[in-house]
């Protein structure tokens, strides 16, 4: 048995992880890997390279992807992709592709098998945890401890200075790092995307919190977070193969307000790609090595169109389509914790 490892769309931390898994498994069962290269680009050009198991060992400490990655989307031109995709695939000999990738990349792997019947295994990852189906992606526990460590920072510079930071996080439409960073690093206030930004109130709440005596202030806010009726904060019109605009820049203009109404000397901070790079978490490898062995167990068992997924604390199988049907926000009651401490 051939089988195809191919890692999509942004990295994140655990990639390696679920690699080193996968093929170690299909070895254990008899057969082999080869990964293909920089995400769907990789198909459609026919870039590959083999993996031996004495290369996939030592990487799970690695963050990124040995394979490269890429946002291609081979549906964006159909005409002149998909027939590639279809012959490389073949020409390649593979019995089985697993995919490794948040919603554009596990989307795609579910149209190839749905429309021509190409074998599909999906593994959801992401730093942002948006994808459907799965209760926690890998990437997003090392996301989150990169925010905390970054604010722990902030936090001792801000209070020399007694200022206010406002710092951004990652996470395009779902406010899961914003929310989980918030709590962990005790923020004065978060502002995630499906929450419309109230600025008066965290102004006065850093105001309140001033006049208590506390003489510096944390605002996390997510990339995706809006005023209420305008759109997101982007800083290009530019978009990716898959339609997504490159947010960035909302902390700028929540320090701009904060500053204007307090009169506190306030700066913010973009953390931008900070947040994908490095080792992943322990909790991270963990996750990524249990997902990489699932998806081999059902190329084995031949259950092509699924991915995996955590719930709880089993990994379970789940066609790949109900995974990339609709993003997953912040659960409320995460945000609702949260703001106990800026009421
Ligand atoms: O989806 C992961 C993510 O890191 C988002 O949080 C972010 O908006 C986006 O990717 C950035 O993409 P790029 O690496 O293409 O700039």
């Amino acid at each position: 048995m051939k089988v195809g490892l191919l890692t999509g769309g942004g990295d994140c931390p655990g990639l390696n992880a679920v690699i080193r898994a996968v093929n170690q498994r299909i070895q254990n069962a008899g057969g082999h890997c080869i990964g293909i290269l920089e995400g769907w680009r990789g198909l459609v050009k026919g870039l590959y390279r083999d993996l031996p198991i004495s290369e996939t060992d030592g990487i799970i400490a690695r963050g990124g992807t040995i394979l490269g990655s890429s946002r291609t989307n081979p549906y964006k031109r159909p005409e002149t992709d998909l027939p590639e995709v279809r012959k490389n695939f073949e020409a390649l000999g593979l019995d089985a592709l697993v995919a490794i990738g948040g919603d554009d990349t596990l989307g795609v792997a579910s149209k190839l098998h749905a429309d021509f019947q190409l074998p599909m295994v999906g593994v959801p990852k992401t730093i942002d945890n948006d994808l459907n189906v799965t209760d926690f992606t890998f990437g997003f526990d090392t996301a989150v401890n990169i925010v905390i460590e970054a604010i722990d920072r902030l936090r001792t510079t801000s209070e020399s200075h007694r200022r206010i930071m406002v710092v951004e996080t990652m996470g395009r439409q779902a406010g899961w790092i914003a929310c989980f960073s918030g709590i962990a690093a005790a923020a004065d206030y978060i502002f995630v995307p499906e929450v419309p930004i109230d600025i008066d109130h965290c102004i006065q709440v850093l105001k309140d919190r001033r006049a208590g005596g506390k003489n510096y202030g944390i605002v996390v806010v997510s990339e995706g977070a809006k005023f209420p009726n305008s759109k997101e904060t982007t800083l290009t019109e530019r978009k990716d193969d898959f339609g997504h605009a490159q947010l960035g820049g909302i902390a700028t203009v929540v320090a701009d307000k904060i500053e204007k109404a307090t009169g506190f000397e306030t700066r913010s901070v973009v953390l931008g790609h900070i947040q994908r790079g490095g080792a992943p978490s322990a909790y991270d490898r963990v996750l990524a090595t249990r997902f990489g062995l699932h998806a081999a167990e059902l190329v084995l068992q031949k259950q092509f169109g699924k991915m995996v997924a955590l719930k709880g604390t089993q990994i379970i199988a789940a066609p790949l389509s109900d995974g990339v049907s609709n993003l997953k926000n912040l659960d409320l009651a995460f945000y609702r914790e949260a703001s106990a401490f800026f009421q």
